[in-house]
């Protein structure tokens, strides 16, 4: 274990997933009945942008930090501006927020989240950074082990995110996949959203194949490459795989990617966003 997501927080992969994140559980607030929400790699929850590890890759500052002061920003993006900003009262980009301070900007008091971090530390700082919140958990436990221990909850909407590092790289898909599969047979109302990276996109393949047989409502993907999809070495973009997500999600997030490719993009950066398959 020796992924930090310090080194990468605020780039162009955590504003894709953020965004996403937020859009959905603002679809799901549209209706009154509690939400619950699974973060099943959690990270530590908020990340110093003015830290040695951001500044040494400036990650961040190549992603959130070329958006987060724009105005007439579509409104996916410019939701995620402002929680950012929420972060960082003093007009100045210092903080930004992982996916459970995200969740939480999002979640009302009648919803809850349950936050898993495997590694000690960054478990312990989670804790810390979302003590001040009743409605939130931390789990220093295995997020995959999370799925069978927490789901199904007592709520009857909600969302599992499932973000890990892909350090074991494509050995880590089949756990993706089991823990996908074993979310939706015990909680067949909630959704499910899974991160994946892209290097080289040749090696998806069977990924988006094994995705496809797991059923559900309807399988949205939705993608930013910042530059082409053909070298093994760097991030080149990556994906969310949208398990049963809400309606008109697809809608929300189609205005947004075009503008992140335009603004986080180099030459040739590009987007996709599809339904594989189609909510019936
Ligand atoms: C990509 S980061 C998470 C970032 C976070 N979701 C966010 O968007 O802010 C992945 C995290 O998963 C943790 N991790 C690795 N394996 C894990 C496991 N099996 N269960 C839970 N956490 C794990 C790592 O320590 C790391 O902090």
């Amino acid at each position: 274990m020796n992924y930090r997501h310090a080194f990468h927080a605020g780039n162009h992969a955590d504003v894709l997933k953020h965004i996403t994140l937020l859009a959905w559980l603002d679809a799901l607030a549209k209706k009154e009945a509690a939400s619950f929400v699974l973060d099943t790699h959690g990270g530590r929850g908020l990340y110093a942008l003015d830290a040695k590890a951001a500044e040494r890759t400036g990650e961040g500052q190549a992603g959130i930090g070329r958006l987060w002061s724009k105005r007439g920003l579509p409104a996916a993006v410019q939701r995620l501006c402002e929680v950012v900003a929420s972060e960082n009262p003093d007009g100045q980009l210092r903080l930004y927020p992982g996916s459970p301070r995200i969740a939480l900007a999002a979640l009302r008091p009648q919803d809850r989240l349950a936050a898993c971090e495997l590694h000690p530390e960054e478990a312990a700082v989670l804790k810390s950074n979302l003590a001040a919140d009743s409605r939130a958990a931390t789990h220093a436990r295995d997020g995959y082990d999370a799925v069978r221990a927490l789901l199904p909850p007592k709520e009857k909407r909600g969302l599992v995110l499932i973000d890990p590092p892909y350090e074991a790289q494509e050995a880590e898909y089949p756990r993706v996949l089991q823990a996908v599969k074993e979310a939706m047979e015990r909680w067949p109302q909630g959704g499910v959203a899974v991160w994946y990276p892209i290097k080289q996109r040749r090696t998806l393949h069977g990924f988006f194949r094994e995705a496809n047989k797991l059923g559900g409502r309807g399988l949205l993907c939705a993608e930013l490459m910042i530059r082409p999809d053909d070298s093994p070495l760097r991030l080149n973009g990556s994906g969310m795989l949208l398990f049963n997500p809400p309606f008109q999600l697809d809608a929300v997030l189609a205005p947004a990617l075009p503008i992140l490719a335009r603004m986080l993009g180099e030459t040739h950066a590009s987007q996709r966003l599809e339904w594989l398959r189609p909510m019936p």
